[in-house]
Protein backbone atom coordinates (compact mmCIF):
# COMPACT_ATOMS: atom_id res chain seq x y z
CA UNK A 1 0.00 0.00 0.00
CA UNK A 2 1.39 3.43 -1.02
CA UNK A 3 1.95 5.85 1.92
CA UNK A 4 0.29 8.85 -0.15
CA UNK A 5 -2.73 8.00 -2.93
CA UNK A 6 -4.43 10.60 -4.89
CA UNK A 7 -6.79 9.37 -7.45
CA UNK A 8 -8.62 11.05 -9.84
CA UNK A 9 -8.43 14.74 -8.08
CA UNK A 10 -10.11 17.65 -9.72
CA UNK A 11 -10.19 20.77 -8.66
CA UNK A 12 -11.59 24.32 -9.30
CA UNK A 13 -11.26 28.17 -7.91
CA UNK A 14 -14.67 29.31 -8.67
CA UNK A 15 -15.65 28.48 -12.14
CA UNK A 16 -11.73 28.14 -13.47
CA UNK A 17 -11.13 24.05 -13.43
CA UNK A 18 -7.56 23.99 -12.34
CA UNK A 19 -6.91 20.07 -11.77
CA UNK A 20 -7.95 17.02 -14.51
CA UNK A 21 -8.26 13.50 -12.44
CA UNK A 22 -4.35 13.44 -11.36
CA UNK A 23 -3.80 10.70 -9.60
CA UNK A 24 0.00 10.39 -8.04
CA UNK A 25 1.60 7.97 -5.41
CA UNK A 26 4.37 8.44 -2.65
CA UNK A 27 5.91 5.34 -1.56
CA UNK A 28 7.14 5.03 2.01
CA UNK A 29 10.76 6.46 2.06
CA UNK A 30 10.16 7.72 -1.40
CA UNK A 31 11.38 11.32 -2.55
CA UNK A 32 8.66 12.69 -5.73
CA UNK A 33 8.59 15.34 -7.28
CA UNK A 34 5.83 17.27 -9.53
CA UNK A 35 7.76 19.83 -11.93
CA UNK A 36 6.38 21.53 -14.96
CA UNK A 37 5.21 24.90 -16.31
CA UNK A 38 3.77 27.84 -14.55
CA UNK A 39 -0.19 27.66 -13.87
CA UNK A 40 0.18 23.53 -14.70
CA UNK A 41 -1.73 22.71 -11.23
CA UNK A 42 1.76 21.82 -9.13
CA UNK A 43 0.54 23.83 -5.84
CA UNK A 44 -3.27 23.09 -6.60
CA UNK A 45 -2.44 19.61 -5.99
CA UNK A 46 0.31 20.15 -3.15
CA UNK A 47 -2.42 22.14 -1.08
CA UNK A 48 -5.03 19.97 -1.62
CA UNK A 49 -3.16 17.02 -0.14
CA UNK A 50 -2.05 20.05 2.26
CA UNK A 51 -5.53 20.46 3.31
CA UNK A 52 -5.01 24.41 2.19
CA UNK A 53 -6.62 24.52 -1.17
CA UNK A 54 -9.85 26.29 0.50
CA UNK A 55 -7.78 28.86 2.27
CA UNK A 56 -6.73 29.62 -1.05
CA UNK A 57 -10.39 29.91 -2.47
CA UNK A 58 -9.85 26.40 -4.18
CA UNK A 59 -12.67 23.05 -4.04
CA UNK A 60 -11.97 19.43 -4.84
CA UNK A 61 -14.99 18.71 -6.36
CA UNK A 62 -13.79 14.71 -6.80
CA UNK A 63 -11.35 12.47 -6.32
CA UNK A 64 -9.81 11.10 -3.47
CA UNK A 65 -6.38 11.30 -1.15
CA UNK A 66 -5.63 8.58 0.76
CA UNK A 67 -2.45 8.42 3.70
CA UNK A 68 -1.87 5.26 5.44
CA UNK A 69 -5.34 3.87 4.01
CA UNK A 70 -7.55 6.59 5.73
CA UNK A 71 -9.04 9.31 3.41
CA UNK A 72 -7.78 12.52 4.50
CA UNK A 73 -9.84 14.94 1.90
CA UNK A 74 -10.88 18.00 3.01
CA UNK A 75 -9.03 17.83 6.75
CA UNK A 76 -7.17 20.49 8.28
CA UNK A 77 -3.44 20.71 8.35
CA UNK A 78 -3.91 20.77 12.57
CA UNK A 79 -5.49 17.30 11.98
CA UNK A 80 -2.59 16.16 9.35
CA UNK A 81 -0.08 17.14 11.33
CA UNK A 82 -0.99 14.39 14.19
CA UNK A 83 -1.55 12.03 11.31
CA UNK A 84 2.08 12.51 10.03
CA UNK A 85 1.39 14.92 7.75
CA UNK A 86 3.65 18.18 7.57
CA UNK A 87 3.51 21.25 4.96
CA UNK A 88 6.29 24.05 3.98
CA UNK A 89 4.60 26.46 2.28
CA UNK A 90 6.18 28.49 -0.53
CA UNK A 91 4.71 31.66 1.40
CA UNK A 92 4.98 32.94 5.03
CA UNK A 93 7.05 30.57 6.63
CA UNK A 94 7.61 31.76 9.57
CA UNK A 95 6.38 33.71 12.66
CA UNK A 96 8.42 37.01 11.62
CA UNK A 97 8.13 37.88 15.34
CA UNK A 98 9.01 35.36 17.22
CA UNK A 99 12.77 33.66 17.51
CA UNK A 100 14.24 30.74 16.05
CA UNK A 101 13.68 29.08 19.05
CA UNK A 102 10.37 29.78 19.33
CA UNK A 103 9.28 28.62 15.76
CA UNK A 104 10.21 25.64 16.35
CA UNK A 105 9.05 25.18 19.70
CA UNK A 106 5.64 25.99 18.02
CA UNK A 107 6.36 23.06 15.26
CA UNK A 108 6.61 20.93 18.58
CA UNK A 109 3.47 21.82 20.25
CA UNK A 110 2.10 18.72 20.86
CA UNK A 111 4.99 16.64 21.99
CA UNK A 112 4.65 16.01 25.70
CA UNK A 113 7.66 17.47 28.34
CA UNK A 114 10.28 19.44 27.90
CA UNK A 115 12.68 17.20 27.04
CA UNK A 116 10.85 15.79 24.05
CA UNK A 117 10.84 19.08 22.64
CA UNK A 118 14.92 19.87 23.72
CA UNK A 119 15.80 16.59 21.56
CA UNK A 120 13.59 17.37 18.58
CA UNK A 121 15.37 20.97 18.57
CA UNK A 122 18.58 19.28 19.22
CA UNK A 123 18.20 17.11 15.76
CA UNK A 124 16.70 20.26 13.62
CA UNK A 125 19.70 22.45 15.08
CA UNK A 126 22.19 19.64 13.75
CA UNK A 127 20.87 19.85 10.37
CA UNK A 128 21.05 22.96 10.04
CA UNK A 129 23.52 24.29 12.31
CA UNK A 130 22.44 28.09 11.04
CA UNK A 131 19.43 27.78 13.01
CA UNK A 132 21.36 27.17 16.05
CA UNK A 133 23.60 30.16 15.83
CA UNK A 134 20.67 32.34 15.38
CA UNK A 135 18.63 30.84 17.71
CA UNK A 136 17.49 34.15 19.84
CA UNK A 137 17.25 36.04 16.62
CA UNK A 138 13.97 37.06 15.79
CA UNK A 139 12.92 35.03 12.57
CA UNK A 140 11.86 37.91 10.49
CA UNK A 141 15.55 39.22 11.00
CA UNK A 142 16.66 35.71 8.86
CA UNK A 143 17.70 35.87 5.35
CA UNK A 144 15.21 34.39 3.25
CA UNK A 145 17.23 31.38 3.08
CA UNK A 146 17.58 30.60 6.76
CA UNK A 147 13.77 31.02 6.75
CA UNK A 148 13.25 28.22 4.61
CA UNK A 149 15.86 26.31 6.73
CA UNK A 150 13.75 27.30 10.03
CA UNK A 151 10.13 26.43 7.91
CA UNK A 152 11.71 23.09 7.43
CA UNK A 153 12.92 22.67 10.32
CA UNK A 154 9.98 23.55 12.48
CA UNK A 155 7.88 20.49 9.87
CA UNK A 156 10.20 18.67 11.64
CA UNK A 157 9.62 18.88 14.85
CA UNK A 158 7.15 16.03 14.70
CA UNK A 159 8.73 13.52 13.10
CA UNK A 160 6.25 13.67 9.94
CA UNK A 161 6.16 10.78 7.99
CA UNK A 162 5.57 12.79 4.43
CA UNK A 163 6.97 16.13 4.23
CA UNK A 164 4.99 18.12 1.34
CA UNK A 165 7.33 21.06 0.34
CA UNK A 166 5.95 23.65 -2.18
CA UNK A 167 9.05 25.58 -4.05
CA UNK A 168 11.86 25.17 -1.56
CA UNK A 169 14.63 26.97 -3.69
CA UNK A 170 12.49 30.39 -4.86
CA UNK A 171 14.07 33.29 -4.09
CA UNK A 172 17.29 31.40 -2.53
CA UNK A 173 20.88 31.49 -3.42
CA UNK A 174 22.39 28.45 -5.20
CA UNK A 175 24.60 27.89 -1.70
CA UNK A 176 21.23 27.69 -0.25
CA UNK A 177 19.50 25.62 -2.80
CA UNK A 178 22.42 23.21 -2.79
CA UNK A 179 22.46 23.12 1.39
CA UNK A 180 18.82 22.48 1.45
CA UNK A 181 18.65 19.95 -1.07
CA UNK A 182 21.31 17.74 0.26
CA UNK A 183 19.02 18.22 4.08
CA UNK A 184 16.73 16.85 1.84
CA UNK A 185 18.42 13.78 1.42
CA UNK A 186 19.62 13.36 4.99
CA UNK A 187 15.54 13.94 6.13
CA UNK A 188 14.91 11.54 3.91
CA UNK A 189 17.47 9.03 4.78
CA UNK A 190 15.85 9.21 8.71
CA UNK A 191 12.64 7.36 7.25
CA UNK A 192 10.61 10.48 6.10
CA UNK A 193 8.97 10.84 2.47
CA UNK A 194 8.98 13.87 0.58
CA UNK A 195 6.57 15.01 -2.06
CA UNK A 196 7.90 18.14 -3.40
CA UNK A 197 7.42 20.71 -6.30
CA UNK A 198 10.09 22.33 -7.70
CA UNK A 199 10.35 24.63 -10.25
CA UNK A 200 14.03 24.15 -10.89
CA UNK A 201 13.98 20.84 -13.36
CA UNK A 202 17.33 19.87 -13.27
CA UNK A 203 17.66 19.70 -9.44
CA UNK A 204 14.51 18.14 -9.16
CA UNK A 205 14.87 14.84 -11.26
CA UNK A 206 18.47 14.70 -10.14
CA UNK A 207 17.11 14.84 -5.96
CA UNK A 208 13.67 12.11 -6.89
CA UNK A 209 13.27 8.96 -6.85
CA UNK A 210 10.41 9.69 -9.19
CA UNK A 211 8.44 12.18 -10.56
CA UNK A 212 5.72 13.85 -12.33
CA UNK A 213 5.56 16.03 -14.81
CA UNK A 214 2.42 18.45 -15.04
CA UNK A 215 0.69 20.12 -18.14
CA UNK A 216 -2.40 22.26 -17.94
CA UNK A 217 -4.12 21.01 -15.03
CA UNK A 218 -3.06 16.94 -15.74
CA UNK A 219 -0.17 14.91 -15.65
CA UNK A 220 1.26 14.45 -18.84
CA UNK A 221 4.14 12.13 -17.47
CA UNK A 222 5.87 10.14 -14.29
CA UNK A 223 8.63 7.75 -14.02
CA UNK A 224 11.20 6.82 -12.20
CA UNK A 225 14.36 8.89 -11.79
CA UNK A 226 16.97 7.66 -14.60
CA UNK A 227 13.24 7.50 -17.08
CA UNK A 228 12.89 11.13 -16.49
CA UNK A 229 16.14 12.42 -16.78
CA UNK A 230 17.15 10.19 -19.67
CA UNK A 231 13.79 11.35 -21.47
CA UNK A 232 14.02 13.13 -24.90
CA UNK A 233 11.01 15.73 -24.65
CA UNK A 234 11.80 16.15 -20.77
CA UNK A 235 15.50 16.74 -21.68
CA UNK A 236 14.83 19.02 -24.74
CA UNK A 237 11.77 21.02 -23.31
CA UNK A 238 12.84 20.97 -19.72
CA UNK A 239 16.28 21.04 -19.39
CA UNK A 240 17.63 22.94 -22.53
CA UNK A 241 19.53 20.15 -24.10
N1 LIG B 1 -6.44 31.27 -5.78
C1 LIG B 1 -6.68 31.05 -7.08
N2 LIG B 1 -7.76 31.58 -7.68
C2 LIG B 1 -8.03 31.34 -8.98
N3 LIG B 1 -7.27 30.55 -9.78
C3 LIG B 1 -6.18 29.99 -9.23
C4 LIG B 1 -5.82 30.21 -7.87
N4 LIG B 1 -4.70 29.53 -7.61
C5 LIG B 1 -4.36 28.93 -8.77
N5 LIG B 1 -5.25 29.18 -9.73
C6 LIG B 1 -5.22 28.70 -11.12
O1 LIG B 1 -5.13 27.28 -11.11
C7 LIG B 1 -4.24 26.82 -12.10
C8 LIG B 1 -3.15 25.99 -11.45
O2 LIG B 1 -2.37 26.84 -10.61
P1 LIG B 1 -1.25 26.27 -9.62
O3 LIG B 1 -0.87 27.40 -8.72
O4 LIG B 1 -1.71 25.01 -9.03
O5 LIG B 1 -0.08 25.97 -10.65
P2 LIG B 1 1.46 25.69 -10.42
O6 LIG B 1 1.80 24.52 -11.28
O7 LIG B 1 1.77 25.60 -8.98
O8 LIG B 1 2.15 26.99 -11.04
P3 LIG B 1 3.44 27.83 -10.59
O9 LIG B 1 4.61 27.11 -11.16
O10 LIG B 1 3.23 29.15 -11.24
O11 LIG B 1 3.47 27.92 -9.10
C9 LIG B 1 -3.74 28.06 -12.82
O12 LIG B 1 -4.51 28.23 -13.98
C10 LIG B 1 -3.98 29.16 -11.84
O13 LIG B 1 -4.21 30.38 -12.50
MG1 LIG C 1 2.99 26.71 -7.67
Amino acid sequence: MPLLEVTNLNVTYGVQRALNDVSLTVNEGEIVVMIGPNGAGKSSTIKAVGGILAHAGGRIENGDIIFRGKNIKGRRTDELVKLGISFVHDTHRVFPSMTVLENLEMGGYTLSGNAAVQRKIDEVIALFPRLGERKKQAAGTLSIGEQQMLAIGRSLMLTPALLLVDEPSIGLSPNFVETIFSRFVEINRGGTALLIVEQNTRKALELCHRGYVFEIGRIAMEGTHHDLLENRHIRSIYLGE
